[in-house]
């Protein structure tokens, strides 16, 4: 008999918590490190989820960019307080391929584009006004109306996760964990964890 699939369930309890959560359901907490094992983590936006892994976007250029150059492992946790649900999910982080890239970039909003190209996120800034200067000259530079594409430093990555576990709060503190562990075959291994 086949196991549960833990991204069909993922996307179960992700549909509820669009429903739920007050704003960004999709927000997670991730983890990476430096080759020396420093961890550092940081909130994104979880774009993808599915067998392919866990997707989100960012500047490659960043400090997580950088790590990930680095050290290409991760680990995320989301926790949806509406819920009362935690999902965490560790392995290789893998950047996504450019057309997947562009389809998301090209899905924000102008202004989000012309952030990008503006931000050399991560950097020192000296003041904020520097930065809007850079905005503005970034939008005289596309005009009006000129295409926004995708800068070369910006792109996304996916967790494709060795390991995913998903908790629900019980009374009592008697919580439920399933963790699901892949196998060298591909097949996940499903067991429970004392909470
Ligand atoms: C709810 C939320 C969602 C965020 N989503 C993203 C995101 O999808 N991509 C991103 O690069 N930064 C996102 N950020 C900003 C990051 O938390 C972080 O400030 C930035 O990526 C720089 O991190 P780094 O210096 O560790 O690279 C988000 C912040 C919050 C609070």
């Amino acid at each position: 008999m086949p196991g549960t699939d833990p991204f069909a369930l993922f996307a179960e309890w992700m549909a509820l918590a669009e429903a739920e959560e007050i704003n960004d359901p999709d927000a997670m907490a991730l983890a990476t490190a430096t080759p020396d094992g420093r961890p550092s983590v940081r909130m994104v936006l979880m774009r993808r989820h599915g067998p392919e892994g866990f997707g989100f976007f960012t500047n490659l250029e960043s400090r997580k960019g950088q790590e990930i150059a680095a050290n290409p492992h991760g680990a995320l946790c989301i926790h949806w307080k509406s819920l009362r649900k935690q999902v965490r999910a560790e392995g290789p982080l893998v950047q996504v391929s450019d057309a997947d890239a562009d389809a998301y970039f090209q899905s924000r909003s102008r202004n989000s584009r012309i952030g990008a190209w503006a931000s050399d996120q991560s950097r020192p800034l000296d003041r904020r006004e520097t930065f809007l200067d850079r905005i503005a000259e970034t939008k005289a530079r596309f005009g009006e109306e000129g295409e926004v594409g995708r800068p070369p430093h910006w792109s996304g990555f996916r967790l494709v996760p060795d390991r995913i576990e998903f908790w629900e709060d019980g009374e009592f503190r008697l919580h439920h964990r399933r963790l699901f562990v892949r196998q060298a075959d591909g097949s996940w291994n499903e067991g429970l964890l004392y909470p």
